[in-house]
């Protein structure tokens, strides 16, 4: 058979598996599967592209291909859970840096080429330096931020959308000139020519990454992140384009729109804009702060919390990012389990955004084995909550914040919360009357139908564990 035919068939199939990644990535029963199907189409993928090649070094290929297995497997046993946001930030950064170079070297081998001088080839390799270079560097910058090597504050200065309109106009500018040059019939000092405009666009775009992701708050890194991969997807999609590779365009379009999707995800059930995340300085000293509530919050013991719970028939719990600090989710699991032995129904309700990065709480607790089937979304589990005896929250502060509901001058006005409060009794599982990730207070904690369980997470369940156990 015709080996080129063998190869589009390759790349259809893995194309095939990658959709069926994807959709498999969507639900927590079928994600380490998904993960798997997607990992096989990847490598039946690079296996067809390096087929096709004829003038290939091996060494090189061997050399790259172990070194990055090597510190893929050592980043995935290494890496904490909680570290997991920087390090997706830092492998987007690269998959837009290696789009860049795609672009880029494709450029210096093509500009002597009279064959190759089609407008599309140059717009695309203008859009694979400028995606690819404005996904490098601001990835490194949200890498920097989570990893609190770089300030966790948005950096704000006076006339800064000025700034990188300038800049954006210049990239628009300088590429216009770039993709109306015909590279095989220019003479030498037109092609130096080209040649500066295109390591301007890749400069340009560097900074804008740099100006464009500074501005924003640490704790906005999630989103910023989810739409950085959109863009090496998008940068993929482009350098796909540029080499004639079909599977290259076809991932890098599924990755430019899941991330497109995840990020409009995040920013719904945050009840904020994409344009507040990306321009507002959300977190920044003049970010609004909400009104300021009053009242006596109850603390409870954990002898008391658990007389409530031993005489609850149905219990939620509603873990946040305390729950992921404290890293309780094995003795949240424990005392679930002796909940359920004591004739209780228990379910687990997971905010989208509990926690600082999307799926943050689904994996803490798929690490301590909770069956899938005991998750609930907050739409599933809000109709009822008037019938549920108690809701346990284990370090969540936001997304069952009920001002979201009830005050309109809150910053989380409109957000879908968890409605922890209409539980017949509440119990608040967290060190202090302190405010979460959005620096605004909590009428829950004042409640009649709250108690405050004072003290860090992971203390607190295991007393009420040791409460069960005597
Ligand atoms: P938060 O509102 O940030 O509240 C977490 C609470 O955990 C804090 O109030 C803190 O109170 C408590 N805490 C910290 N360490 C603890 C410990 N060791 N033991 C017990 N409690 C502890 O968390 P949330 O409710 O999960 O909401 C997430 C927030 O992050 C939302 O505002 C969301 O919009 C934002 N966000 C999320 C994402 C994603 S993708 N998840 C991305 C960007 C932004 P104390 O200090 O009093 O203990």
């Amino acid at each position: 058979m015709n080996l080129e035919l063998v190869r589009g068939i390759c790349y259809i199939a893995a194309s095939i598996l990658f959709v069926f990644g994807l959709k498999m990535l969507g639900s927590p029963t079928t994600a380490r599967r998904g993960n798997l199907v997607s990992a096989i189409g990847m490598l039946i993928a690079v296996v067809t592209a390096l087929s096709a090649m004829t003038d290939i070094k091996w060494a090189w290929i061997i050399a790259g291909a172990g070194i990055g297995s090597a510190i893929g497997a050592l980043a995935a046993r290494l890496v904490k859970m909680t570290a997991m946001p920087q390090m997706v930030g830092l492998f987007n950064g690269f998959g837009g840096l290696a789009s860049l170079l795609v672009g880029f070297s494709e450029f210096h081998s093509r500009w002597a080429d009279a064959d190759t001088t089609q407008l599309f080839t140059m717009v695309a390799i203008f859009l694979t330096v400028l995606t690819g270079g404005v996904t490098f560097s601001g990835s490194l910058v949200a890498y920097g931020k989570l990893a609190g090597v770089v300030t966790g504050k948005p950096v704000l200065y006076k006339g800064r959308n000025t700034v990188n309109t300038a800049i954006l106009i210049a990239i628009v500018a300088s590429g216009i000139f770039f993709c109306a040059q015909k590279l095989g019939q220019v003479e030498n000092a037109e092609t130096q020519g080209v040649y500066i405009a295109l390591v301007g666009i890749v400069v340009l775009a560097l900074i804008l990454g740099v100006l464009s992701t500074i501005g924003i708050g640490g704790a906005d890194m999630p989103v910023v992140i989810c739409l950085l991969n959109s863009y090496s997807g998008l940068a993929a999609c482009a350098a796909g384009f540029v080499i004639n590779n079909n599977v290259l365009i076809v991932s890098g379009s599924l990755v430019g729109a899941s991330g497109l999707v995840l990020t409009n995800i995040m920013c719904k059930a945050m009840n904020r804009s994409l344009a507040n995340v990306l321009f507002s300085g959300f977190g920044s000293a003049t970010a609004a702060k909400g009104a300021a509530y009053e009242g006596q919050a109850r603390p409870v013991s954990a002898e008391d919390a658990y007389l409530i719970l031993e005489a609850a028939r149905s219990v939620v719990f509603v873990p946040g990012y305390g729950m992921a600090v404290a890293q309780a989710q094995h003795v949240v699991r424990e005392l679930a389990d002796m909940l359920t032995e004591n004739g209780t129904e228990v379910k687990y309700c997971i905010h989208p955004v509990a926690g600082r990065m999307p799926g943050h709480m689904n994996v803490l607790l798929a690490e301590a084995n909770v069956p899938y089937e005991l998750l609930v979304e907050p739409q599933d589990v809000n109709p009822t909550m008037k019938i549920v005896d108690v809701a346990v929250v284990i370090g969540a502060n936001d997304v069952v914040n009920p001002a979201a509901r009830e005050d309109q001058s809150s910053p989380l006005w409109g957000m879908p919360v968890v409605d922890v409060d209409r539980a017949r009794t509440c119990i608040v599982l967290k060190r202090s009357l302190n405010p979460g990730f959005a620096g605004v207070d909590n009428p829950l904690f004042f409640k009649d139908n709250t108690r405050m369980l004072f003290g860090d997470a992971k203390a607190s369940v295991a007393r009420l564990v040791s409460e069960f156990k005597h």
